[in-house]
């Protein structure tokens, strides 16, 4: 650069005039990128105080030193003021950022934001619920929740229940089979085995309840459905008598239908108990008033004053002696119930199919209730 062009650069008047204009270029950048393409005019490589600064080389000795320091402070002042600004614009732009993004939790709905469909709770099936809760009561008696599969070995489901080869229930049509009728696999058609299962693998004495899902070979229709759901209740214990499974079944039907509802047995006939009966519900609705009060007429029962609700008995000594229990020592008993015809009793359902076709506007009147 030739000397004279030099000297002109490192005026003090022109390093001073370069400050100025750039620390008025600097307080205009109102937003981060004017502020770069401020920084690149004024402190960029091709700046007027760059190019001054380049010019020193070519000053005499004797005015390097002072032109050197008016340059330097001007650069650094120039330097300074970006910075500032800079944190000053990245404050600003955050404050904005927050206020453009605030969410009023407080703010009530607008009419349309109201209109919009929202997404629905859904509803739990009630016999989900339904097989808690008799779980519950039962839990809260020392009983424990046993399971089983559902593709049960045909020896749990019948030959260990004291159900013998040509008994009805293992004829084709009550029982899927998995492969073939001899395959000794089929869907266990009650959750009965699951007290084999339990009496196998639990040291006594036993008490167990298990909810399951079983399956039989019937048309679905109003009254039928070809998988349903049972529960099952086992106690084998030393002294258990008729009065305990009694007691016990009182004790269920208060929990699950009001205080003050008792059962009735009636003889009946099973292969795994002996003695066996039918169980009923006094009918919760009108408690019987059916039965001695000519004007009452009761949906629930029919005018019966009981309803059907499981089998049960005392169970059946080979049914012990089987899975080698010592029944000198040990007695026990057993009931089991259908959980869809609880369940439809309870809310007087009168179609089954409602039960099983999964439409939400059914499930949803039972709320989502744990
Ligand atoms: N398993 C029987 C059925 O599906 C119901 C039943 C009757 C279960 C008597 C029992 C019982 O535990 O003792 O029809």
């Amino acid at each position: 650069m030739d000397p004279q062009q030099a000297a002109l650069l490192v005026e003090p008047d022109r390093v001073a005039a370069a400050l100025s204009e750039a620390l008025a270029a600097i307080a205009a950048a109102a937003t981060p990128p004017d502020l770069a393409a401020t920084r690149q005019l004024h402190d960029g490589d091709r700046s007027p105080l760059a190019l001054a600064n380049r010019a020193l080389g070519s000053l005499p000795p004797s005015e390097r030193a002072a032109a050197g320091a008016r340059i330097g402070a001007a650069r650094t002042s120039i330097r300074e003021a970006l910075l500032a600004r800079e944190g000053l614009l990245h404050q600003q732009w955050q404050a904005a950022t927050l206020r453009a993004e605030r969410v009023d939790v407080t703010e009530a709905l607008t009419r349309s934001e109201q209109q919009r469909p929202r997404v629905g709770r859904g509803g739990r099936h009630p016999l989900s619920t339904i097989a808690e809760r008799v779980a519950e009561v039962f839990t809260a008696l020392g009983y424990e929740v046993a399971e089983g599969p559902e593709v049960e070995a045909e020896w749990f489901t019948f030959d260990a229940l004291n159900i013998p080869a040509d008994h009805p229930a293992r004829s084709m049509q009550d029982t899927f089979f998995v492969t073939s009728g001899e395959s000794g696999v089929v869907l266990r058609t009650q959750t009965s085995p699951i007290q084999i299962r339990a009496l196998l693998a639990r040291p006594l004495p036993v008490y167990v309840i298990a909810p399951g899902r079983v399956y039989r070979t019937d048309e679905l229709d109003a009254t039928h459905t070809p998988v349903f759901h049972q529960v099952e209740g086992l106690a084998v214990d030393r002294g258990i008598t008729m009065a305990d499974l009694k007691g016990t079944l009182d004790h269920l039907a208060q929990a699950m239908f009001g205080s003050g509802l008792v059962t009735r047995l009636r003889p009946s006939y099973f292969p795994f108990t002996e003695p066996s009966a039918e169980v009923d519900l006094q009918c919760f609705a009108c408690r019987g008033a059916c039965l001695t009060d000519a004007s009452v007429a009761c949906r629930t029962c029919g005018n019966e004053g009981w309803i059907e609700w499981g089998g049960c008995g005392m169970v059946n000594p080979r049914v012990l002696r089987g899975v080698g229990i010592d029944t000198d020592t040990y007695s026990g008993f057993a009931f089991g119930m259908g959980l869809e015809r609880t369940l439809m009793n309870r809310h007087r359902i009168v179609d089954m199919r409602a039960l099983v076709e999964g439409d939400i506007r059914f499930t949803r009147q039972f709320g989502s209730a744990l």
